[in-house]
């Protein structure tokens, strides 16, 4: 196992109608005027908003709101937070949504307090420090609520890149699984498959003698592939969706990953996706993942044997270990159209032509990129063309 570091200072609020404590936490952390940032509809619709606003209210804290962070979120608009915080000495965030909420949250975060241009984190420079964040989580999807990444898509240029630190770790995350059951069946399956996504990237490692982070990534697999069919099938299940919420946070903490090399090409392979085509995060990854599986699998065998036979049940063949393999990889992409997720680019509303700009976009040039197999451009290319093609 490698050496380490785990900082997860994030204090999980979990449960049924936690969200009425908001104030009481942002209090907890020290916030005296709050920007309450969310997205489209969801949260107004519900009355979740009214329910935050009232709990801030309740403490006597002060805040300023702004709404209309789209899926994938966008510059624009952490531009006009960066303003707002400046001109209203704002100095606690409350991202009140999901993932592109809570990125753009965070993204204001840093701008807010750097002189400089707020895309320079995502070109590589390291922020000291960020305004403190805190969430109230509406979809078990990205783990934002816990992780210390961000994720934002630069309008000209369409260009969707991450930034990642520790100032980010959310202060604290309210997690009630309840708000999770308004979502569609696309948005939860979307949201399933992101995590599913967060695990595979760790659990495919060139690092060995792992058994604690392998068998923590197999408890969360095995329990999205138990748990989603039951919210698919009956929307307001809370034990299930409670269980997912979990998994959530669990798979991208970074706590089933410390100790191992990470892979991460099928996120920024699948990032050009949701750029190019604005399609949901955890759609693109049902297309790209199962294509990169088939595309690395020979890489190490065995692991995927792993895979298959742990975590979806296939039958070793120890004769002919790479059918197992590839029956385990068989096995995802059932479980991913069986979810009601696209399994290739016709289903996604990807165009196989756009493949030369997609690889071009990626921006690897002549260099590689990979923590498990190192790609080169041209592998990059050879894993769209497979998802293009993908069948069941
Ligand atoms: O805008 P509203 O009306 O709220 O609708 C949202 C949105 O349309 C809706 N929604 C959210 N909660 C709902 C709900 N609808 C009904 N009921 C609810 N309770 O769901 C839609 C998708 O929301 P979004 O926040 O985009 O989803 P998600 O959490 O999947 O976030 C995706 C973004 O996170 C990034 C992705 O790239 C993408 O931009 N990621 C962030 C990561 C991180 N920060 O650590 C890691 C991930 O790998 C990922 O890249
Ligand atoms: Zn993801």
């Amino acid at each position: 196992m490698n050496n380490f570091n785990f900082y997860s200072p994030t204090e999980f609020v979990f449960g049924k109608g936690r969200e009425n404590d908001a104030g009481k936490y942002v209090k907890k952390y020290g916030g005296k005027k709050v920007l309450i940032h969310f997205g489209g509809q969801s949260a107004q619709k519900s009355g979740l908003l009214d329910r935050v606003k009232a709990s801030l209210e309740n403490e006597g804290i002060p805040y300023k709101e702004l709404g209309g962070v789209k899926p994938n979120p966008r510059d624009s608009l952490v531009y006009k937070g960066i303003e707002l915080c400046r001109n209203e000495d704002i100095d606690f965030i409350l991202a009140v949504g999901g993932g592109s909420v809570i990125d753009s949250a965070k993204a204001i975060a840093m701008g807010a307090v750097y002189d400089g241009d707020f895309w320079d984190f995502y070109s590589g420079k390291q922020p000291e420090k960020a305004l403190p964040v805190a969430t109230v989580l509406t979809i078990a999807a990205a783990g934002s609520e816990g992780s210390g990444d961000s994720v934002i898509t630069k309008e000209d240029g369409m260009l969707k890149r991450g930034a990642g630190s520790d100032v980010l770790r959310p202060r604290f995350s309210i997690m009630d699984p309840e708000l999770t059951q308004t979502l569609p069946a696309y948005q939860t399956a979307c949201g399933a498959t992101d995590i599913m996504a967060h695990v595979f990237e760790r659990y495919f490692t060139n690092t060995t003698e792992v058994e604690i982070t392998d068998r923590l990534c197999e408890a969360v697999l095995l329990t999205m592939v138990k748990e989603t069919p039951r919210v698919i099938a009956d929307p307001n299940n809370y034990q299930a969706r409670a269980n997912i919420m979990w998994a959530g946070t669990v798979a991208h903490t970074n706590i089933v990953g410390v100790g191992r090399e990470q892979d991460w090409n099928s996120h920024g392979i699948e990032h050009e996706l949701s750029a190019l085509y604005d399609c949901a995060h955890g759609a693109g990854l049902a297309v790209i993942m199962p294509a990169w599986m088939e595309f690395v699998y020979k890489h190490n065998v065995m692991r995927f044997c792993q895979m298959a036979t742990r975590v979806f049940g296939c039958q070793m063949d120890f004769e002919n270990p790479e059918s197992t393999a590839l029956a385990g990889i068989k096995a995802f992409r059932s479980f991913l159209h069986s979810i009601g997720m696209p399994i290739n680019f016709d289903e996604l509303g990807a165009k196989r032509e756009d493949i030369p700009a997609l690889v071009e976009k990626f921006g690897l040039g002549d260099g590689r990129t990979g923590g498990f197999v190192h790609l080169s451009s041209e592998d990059v290319a050879k894993i769209y063309n497979i998802a293009a093609d993908a069948q069941l």
